[in-house]
């Protein structure tokens, strides 16, 4: 059995949730990772629902022992084709009354958290020579931007790490990919935290999670003759 672990699963209408059905499609077992497990057995009863086979596991990404234990449970359901890392953590505030402690918990999630699953998964994936290690990236990857400054900086160093890995384990057989999400999601978070900004950009502005998807789905299926590190997704009256 192939199996595929993913690394921040949410509400059912988040883009962790909307990741593991799609690969579930794809006849992978479905490690469903993330912080908490009412949120994680929701979606893992879903799969199963629809005909899939999937396991919640409970793993702080941060923790270096939770993400040894979520991959070491993983190895025994089949091997490892897919790692995804989803987790990420929005945080807003002006640099000048930003703590240190907070500063720190943005990259702690948003950069140290890949590291840690990406070394974990090169464990599994190198001595088969295949296997595909993939992140969730957003318009703060690329571009710094006012009230931002901890959360820009961690998803920036995100994708250099992303970069980097790619080009160090390519020779290895392992497939490094990014997806840019360039703007606010109609999902779960955006449309229950943040309503009066869901509203004010309305649905032509706000990107559909299966369009996000789509490009985790054509990475993955990509052959070795043919890789592409990084797709981004925007809708089309994005400014950027
Ligand atoms: N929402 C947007 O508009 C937007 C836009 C651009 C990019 N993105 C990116 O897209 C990704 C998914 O965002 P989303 O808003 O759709 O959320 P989501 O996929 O529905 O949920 C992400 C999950 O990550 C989990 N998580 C946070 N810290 C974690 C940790 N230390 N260890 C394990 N899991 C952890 C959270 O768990 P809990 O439920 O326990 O808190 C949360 O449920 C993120 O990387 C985000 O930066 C989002």
């Amino acid at each position: 059995m192939q199996v595929a672990i993913i690394m921040g699963v949410g509400p059912d209408r988040g883009m962790g949730a909307q990741l593991c059905h799609r690969f579930a499609q794809n006849d992978l077992h479905i490690v469903v990772a993330g912080r908490t497990m009412s949120k994680l057995e929701q979606v893992a009863n879903n799969i199963v629902a629809g005909g899939g086979s999937a396991t919640p596991i409970v793993a702080d990404t941060t923790s270096e022992l939770d993400v040894a234990n979520l991959f070491e449970q993983a190895s025994r359901i089949g091997d490892l084709s897919l790692a995804l890392y989803n987790a990420g953590n929005n945080t807003p505030g002006r640099i000048d009354e930003m703590s240190v402690e907070y500063f720190e918990e943005a990259w702690r999630v948003c950069c140290l958290g890949g590291f840690i699953f990406a070394r974990e998964a090169l464990k599994y994936m190198k001595p088969k020579e295949q296997g595909a290690i993939l992140f969730t990236g957003a318009s703060a990857s690329l571009r710094g931007r006012a009230n931002f400054g901890a959360f820009n900086s961690s998803k920036s160093a995100l994708r250099g790490f992303a970069q980097a890995l790619a080009k160090e384990y390519g020779i290895n057989g392992i497939h490094v990919g990014h997806v840019v999400v360039d703007g606010a999601i109609n999902g779960e978070k955006v449309l229950t935290r943040y309503p009066d900004i869901a509203e004010q950009l309305g649905q032509e502005r706000l990107l559909q999670i299966e369009s996000i998807v789509d490009a985790f789905e054509y990475l993955w299926k990509q052959p070795k003759s043919g890789w592409t590190f990084e797709v981004d997704v925007r809708t089309a009256t994005e400014p950027w």
